[in-house]
């Protein structure tokens, strides 16, 4: 059979529900044109995250009522740690309630005033807490990767030889560790290849720095890996999971992407000593080791989810089913990060939104057309997400401005992608009339998420 069907059937439904144009061009204002600042009950379809966002299984909610709420040594806890053991293979397992706790505790330990952490790109978490510490996070990825129609079957790799330079730079002393994100959320949901982790591995071993993997999307990553590379195809993703994670001497992982839970994360060294550090600040913050800031049941959701990531129908329609949103929008020539990513598709929005300036936020005014047209929301990933203001009040354009249309695991079918499809190419057709915008307020740091904004007037850039 040639039609690709969901791997499920569906038990529990959850209604949405329609708004009328005026009433989002209404709740539109009242957010300062903020898609995070939208109630999700006005939302109809939401890819603004994969995070968090996925429906569980009957396995999961079976496995949730097994759930020990012990404060100390659950065999929940146990089974959690034997899950990721099997699978990611390292000494010590540390959950946390999410990924960038394991972000903030890792760093903490590990970075200080002056380091360097490079990465293929530090996701907007991963920079900022890597920052938080007084680290620079510097971003290393192939040229390929910020160049959306280039069709690179391995855009997430790191640039290597500018790896091997950094080092050679700053010096191996300045550099605690280098990290690689699988898949690169930040610019297209790009896999890595096992050959590149090998070579980053190399150099990082040759200068003693520890290699980490930012695993959230481990299970996307190593079915690319299968699909795209020579000498792959007759894995399993779990055992391409456990090569891939062999070269790494710890990881940071939301299990709110391919743990397919709605809550937890977890921070794993094979180091000692890094550990007990690690385990020490985890109780400052999070909680006593064996459940580190979640409840028992949620740990005992995580232990499945792991495992039914790995699965290859499921991989197959996750993988197939992205690729069906970005391949129709792209027949119609809409600009879109090439190929389709494992979780998202990226819209380019300075390809399609020639006549808006960087500065004026393109990828924010097509999220937010998207919502006027059809109740969709979807995220910027550009300026206003990743880009920069001096204190002079200088603005720094982000490399790419890409709305990302991300799809919550098992939760939409494709009657919805149909309609998501519809509505991205009326905004197509008219997409000359869209306008930009101004920023009216924002925090110090991780600013996209409230800042606040307003439409610049038509004429500002006509008259000077
Ligand atoms: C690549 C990457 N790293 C880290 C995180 C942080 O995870 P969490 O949202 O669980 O804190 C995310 C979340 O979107 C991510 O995509």
């Amino acid at each position: 059979m040639r039609t690709i069907i969901e791997p499920f059937r569906i038990k529990s439904v959850e209604p949405i529900r329609k708004t009328t144009r005026d009433e989002r061009q209404k709740l539109l204002e009242a957010a300062g044109y903020n898609l995070f600042l939208i109630g999700s009950q006005d939302i109809l379809i939401d890819l603004l995250t994969d995070s968090g966002t996925g429906a569980m299984s009957t396995e999961q909610w079976a496995a949730m009522m097994r759930g020990d709420e012990s404060y100390a040594g659950s065999p929940s806890f146990e089974r959690f740690r034997a899950s990721v053991q099997s699978i990611f293979g390292f000494k010590h397992v540390i959950p946390t309630h999410q990924g960038r706790a394991a972000e903030r505790i890792l760093f903490t330990v590990m970075c200080k005033k002056g380091d360097v952490v490079p990465n293929n790109t530090h996701f907007d978490t991963t920079r900022a807490n890597c920052e938080f510490s007084g680290a620079e996070a510097l971003d290393l990825p192939i040229p390929e990767a910020l160049e959306p129609p280039n069709p690179h079957p391995f855009k997430g790799n790191m640039d290597s030889a500018r790896l091997a330079q950094t080092i050679e730079r700053v010096g191996a002393k300045r550099i605690p560790l280098v990290m690689l994100t699988v898949t690169n959320n930040s610019w297209g949901g790009q896999p890595v290849s096992m050959a590149n982790i090998r070579e980053v591995k190399s150099i990082c071993s040759r200068n003693r720095i520890p290699l980490y993997i930012d695993a959230c999307r481990f299970a996307e990553n190593c079915y690319f890996i299968k699909l795209r590379e020579s000498g792959y195809s007759d894995k399993t993703p779990r055992e391409i999971a456990r090569e891939m994670f062999s070269y790494a001497d710890g990881c940071t992982m939301s299990a709110k992407k391919d743990g397919l839970a709605n809550i937890g994360g977890f921070l794993c060294t094979n180091d000692d000593a890094i550990a007990q550090q690690e385990k020490d600040l985890l109780i400052l913050t999070e909680g006593f080791p064996t459940y580190g800031g979640l409840a028992g049941r949620d740990l005992e959701a995580i232990a499945v989810g792991l495992n039914e990531a790995l699965e290859e129908d499921y991989l197959n329609y996750r993988i197939i089913s992205t690729a069906y949103l970005g391949n129709h929008l792209a027949r119609e020539g809409v600009p879109i990060v090439q190929p389709p990513g494992g979780h998202a598709i990226y819209i380019d929005a300075k390809a399609m939104l020639p006549h808006i300036p960087v500065l004026e936020f393109p990828g924010v005014a097509l999220a937010d057309e998207l919502y006027l047209e059809a109740g969709i929301r979807s995220v910027e990933i550009g300026t206003l997400m990743f880009g920069k203001r001096d204190s002079d009040g200088t603005e720094h354009a982000a490399p790419m401005e890409l709305v990302r249309l991300c799809i919550p695991r098992r939760v939409y079918t494709q009657s919805h992608v149909d309609y998501v499809v519809e509505a991205i190419l009326e905004v197509w057709r008219r997409r000359e009339s869209v306008r930009g915008l101004r920023l009216v307020y924002q925090a110090p740091f991780l600013r996209h998420f409230t800042a606040r904004l307003e439409p610049v007037p038509s004429l500002a850039r006509v008259i000077p």
